[in-house]
């Protein structure tokens, strides 16, 4: 098959083994509160993240997002990087709490800064990607109540409105939200991520007035007529049971439920699943859900965005072994087991079978429009040699089978129209702090020095050619 994308005019592309169809995006994802830093530029107001690092043991390191890789400042450089790169398309986050003025309201220098960088984009050639919401609830909101109250849902409708009508003739693809799954499970459940709540009832009800929160921002974004493709991101997975019982099959399918299908159902089919429902029914009544939610929630998609890293393999736990520390709720019968084979510094086991097996699933099961892989890459603790580079072989290697692994889902029916990799730069981990580096592009800390790594280079060729060769 040694054919190269119909529509690649290029004059640079050498002929590939696994081209991606014609208009494919190429990107790079970045989130605000990991890169941006100038915390209190142009009436910037806390987010849950600024609170959560703050507190004395929550991050490792004691790291905070203050400076990060200062985007704020050096954002035109940046876009250069990556035209530089040869991407064709960028997603990042538009950050709530820069948005939304203290009390209420809308600040339009915060407003202002995402204008210039979408022109900055276009400028470039590179297509705008947005989410508005990854996980930077503004403070003012979770003292209020955060997402375990219904009031934050609406908020989220009129600051989705304002940045609309801001960027909606220019932004090409949107993300409502980023990985509901981790803003109600780690930041309501286990408390591993901001704002550090431990209650499985109050992810639940997160989980709820996340989709609510989609909902009325789908709505938003329709009424103000945006050009660009309107969908929202999740941290989908592939769960396979570790035996071939039925006690294993059971554990596999209560996870896919509370990771895959208690979000995927509601958007797509517009109902909770009913074993979802009987599994939680300990923990919430679902009385939050109220009438006519479902509707707003299951609004029309132009797409699926999802994320991939790693699959999960579960068994059901014997007796005496029952983990009380799960992020999953009614879930403490389930273990979880290493694939085996390497890890990544994360600790995250490669398998790029689980990102084709999920686009497959997802077509399936859900008969999706367009799906985008907005999401997914590696940590490694790259070393800058005496000669400056990067040799960060193993993050090409991910890279280059995860898109292996995209290509056959593809071939096999999957309509995927891009792949971005996370992330464009090295940036503040969340929990982690800056200790995990998964950039195509290093970052000094100290001097903010940017370098591409030589995944980055891997990457421009493969963007290039349109396509890659077969791993070997
Ligand atoms: C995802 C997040 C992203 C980044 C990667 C490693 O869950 O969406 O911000 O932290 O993991």
């Amino acid at each position: 098959m040694r054919t190269v994308a119909a529509a690649r005019t290029s004059a640079s592309y050498t002929p590939v083994e696994l081209p991606f169809p014609a208009g494919f995006r190429w990107g790079a994802a970045t989130a605000a509160y990991q890169i941006e830093g100038a915390v209190h530029a142009d009436g910037r107001q806390p987010s849950i993240w600024d609170t959560f690092a703050a507190t004395p043991g929550r991050i490792a390191g004691g790291d905070t997002g203050e400076h990060a890789t200062d985007h704020y400042h050096r954002h035109r450089a940046d876009v250069a990087l990556m035209a530089e790169l040869g991407l064709t398309a960028y997603r990042f986050s538009v950050a709530w709490p820069r948005v939304r003025a203290a009390g209420g309201g809308i600040n339009p220098a915060g407003l202002a800064f995402y204008d210039r960088l979408v022109d900055d984009l276009l400028a470039a050639g590179i297509e705008p990607v947005a989410t508005l919401y990854h996980w930077d609830l503004p403070q003012e909101l979770e003292d209020a109540g955060g997402w375990s109250r219904r009031d934050t849902a609406a908020h989220f409708g009129e600051y989705a409105a304002a940045v609309a009508h801001r960027l909606g003739d220019r932004v090409q693809l949107w993300n409502t939200l980023n990985e509901p799954w981790c803003s109600a499970f780690l930041g309501y459940g286990t408390g591993v991520h901001a704002p550090g709540r431990r209650s499985h009832r109050d992810a639940l009800h997160a989980v709820h007035h996340l989709l609510l929160a989609h909902g009325h921002g789908v709505a938003a974004l329709r009424a103000a007529g945006v050009t660009g493709q309107v969908s929202v991101a999740l941290n989908a997975g592939t769960v396979r049971p570790l035996d071939d019982t039925p006690a294993d099959h059971d554990a596999a399918r209560r996870i896919d439920g509370l990771l895959n299908r208690i979000f995927l159902d509601p958007l797509l089919r517009g109902a909770y699943p009913t074993d979802v429902l009987a599994d939680t029914a300990s923990v919430t009544d679902w009385s939050v859900v109220q009438d006519g939610d479902l509707d707003l929630i299951a609004a029309p998609l132009d797409a699926l965005c999802v994320n991939y890293y790693q699959p999960d393999l579960v068994s059901a736990a014997p007796d005496g072994q029952h983990d009380p520390h799960t992020p999953y709720p009614a879930a403490e019968r389930v273990a979880f087991h290493p694939v085996p084979g390497p890890v990544t510094a994360m600790g995250w086991s490669i398998d790029p079978s689980g990102l084709r097996d999920m686009l497959l699933r997802i077509t399936r099961d859900y008969g999706t429009p367009a799906l985008y892989v907005t999401e997914n890459g590696a940590a490694y603790p790259d070393e800058v040699t005496a000669d400056g580079r990067i040799r960060d072989v193993e993050r090409t290697d991910y890279l280059h089978r995860h898109l292996a692994a995209a290509h056959q889902a593809i071939t096999a029916g999957a309509d995927l129209r891009g792949y971005f990799v996370w992330s464009l730069l090295d940036n503040f981990e969340w929990a982690y702090g800056y200790d995990k580096r998964f950039g195509l592009v290093h970052v000094d800390y100290r001097t903010q020095r940017r370098t591409l790594k030589d995944s980055a280079h891997w990457y421009r060729a493969a963007i290039a050619a349109g396509g890659i060769d077969q791993p070997r």
